[in-house]
């Protein structure tokens, strides 16, 4: 059986880290997997994270019982607090619909599954993603069998937000189309639409009656505030009209392996809300039964608990001042160095990662002289980057753009 099975090919990303790993050259720097990273380039357990996972393992009704299908309830609503707190009162009104998903990915899944069942394959819509992005939006929406199309997000001859090709297609598209948007710290590229911008891209985009999904994985990650990332959002929610919202947990809590999500939906009404509540649990129990609970019991404890949700502001903070520290570190290593070109687009730059410009052939230079593992459209892991190898990555930068 399966003799003509095609063997598909490994995750780009993924086995970047692997060849990392393999490599024994003491001066090898892992810019790949968008994961914090320390000084000292280890994984950083958020000190707030330590301190919950004790609250959480002490509690006497601690167990290892089944999640209920929608989620850890204290989770999922304290998940959508944090992202709806200027828009309170959809709260209020009971018109946001919260799933505990099994992180980011979980939601998207879920989101476009439902998207593909009950409205692209009745209305025959397809999805806009940018051009470029996280590389799973593409497959994932892909295998539930939604077109997938794209908005021109990167001007590479400018190093910019391609604000008016982004315009034109929200513009062109057909009405009704799936918009695919970051709702902050855009992967791969580090830019982000201004306020501005923003507005009349909402505009555009309620004109033409277009279903909006936010994918937020970096919310206080990216600017260190929490209000700030989830701005884009909030602004939007103001329309009344409905959207999706996929948030993730890894980033801003450092919690990568216990997958911590949450997929909302902000509805009409509470009626449509508690209708899309039964669907989305009905595709929650045909893929993942219920999610894993470890990461939204600790979750649900710093955001539940006034002083440990303190810490983790603090916490949120260390980790987007470090990534900012290397930013001009990296820029004035490479301003010093006399590298041809502009580098002022590292510090413009927001969240885990910078779109440094490298083509893939400086990429892959980097790697073979410079033992550097980094995605071949020249996207860095910026968590990469410590005061011990900062400056050889410039070298190795400086040495590919003039070779
Ligand atoms: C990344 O883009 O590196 C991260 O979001 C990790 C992943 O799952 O790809």
């Amino acid at each position: 059986g399966f003799d003509e099975l095609i063997e598909a090919q490994p995750d780009a990303i993924f086995k970047l880290n692997a060849l990392y790993n393999q490599d024994e050259d003491p001066s090898k720097v892992n810019m790949s997997i968008g994961a914090y990273r320390d000084n000292n380039g280890k994984p950083w357990i958020l000190p707030v994270v330590k301190k919950a996972s004790e609250i959480v393992e002490k509690d006497p009704n601690y167990n290892h019982e089944y999640m209920p299908i929608a989620g850890f309830g204290q989770f999922t609503k304290a998940a959508a607090e944090i992202l709806f707190k200027p828009n309170d009162h959809l709260l209020k009104e009971d018109r946001i619909c919260s799933i505990q998903s099994v992180s980011g990915t979980g939601a998207n899944f879920s989101a476009a599954r439902f998207i593909a069942e009950q409205y692209a394959q009745k209305n025959g819509a397809a999805v806009y993603i940018s051009n470029p992005t996280w590389p799973v939006h593409r497959t994932l929406w892909e295998s539930v069998n939604v077109k997938v199309e794209t908005y021109p997000y990167w001007d590479a001859k400018n190093r910019r937000f391609d604000f008016e090709g982004t315009m034109d297609v929200m513009k062109s598209a057909p009405e009704g189309s799936i918009f695919l948007l970051h709702a902050c710290a855009h992967n791969p590229t580090g830019i982000d639409p201004t306020r501005e911008q923003w507005k009349s891209m909402f505009e555009a985009l309620l004109a033409r009656k277009h279903l909006v999904v936010f994918d937020i994985a970096y919310q206080g990650f990216a600017s260190g505030d929490l209000d700030r990332d989830s701005w884009a959002l909030n602004e939007f929610a103001k329309s009344n009209k409905d959207f999706f919202v996929c948030q993730s947990f890894a980033k801003n809590m450092g919690l990568y392996g216990e997958r911590t999500g949450c997929l909302h939906y902000v509805a009409k009404n509470s009626t449509v809300k508690r209708k899309m509540q039964s669907v989305l649990c009905l595709i929650q129990r045909n893929t993942i039964s219920n999610p894993p609970a470890y990461g939204a019991r600790i979750a649900a404890a710093i955001l539940g608990n006034p002083e440990l949700f303190e810490q983790w502001k603090e916490d949120l903070r260390t980790m987007s001042s470090r990534i900012n520290e290397m930013r001009s570190h990296l820029r004035d290593s490479l301003v010093a160095l006399k590298t041809p070109g502009t580098w002022d687009h590292i510090t413009d730059q927001i969240g885990m990662f910078s779109f440094t410009g490298l083509t893939p052939a400086q990429v892959q230079f980097c790697q073979e002289k410079y033992h550097l593992y980094f995605s071949a459209n020249g996207r860095i892991s910026m968590a990469g980057l410590n005061s011990s190898n900062v400056d050889h990555v410039a070298k190795a930068f400086d040495h590919a753009v003039r070779s």
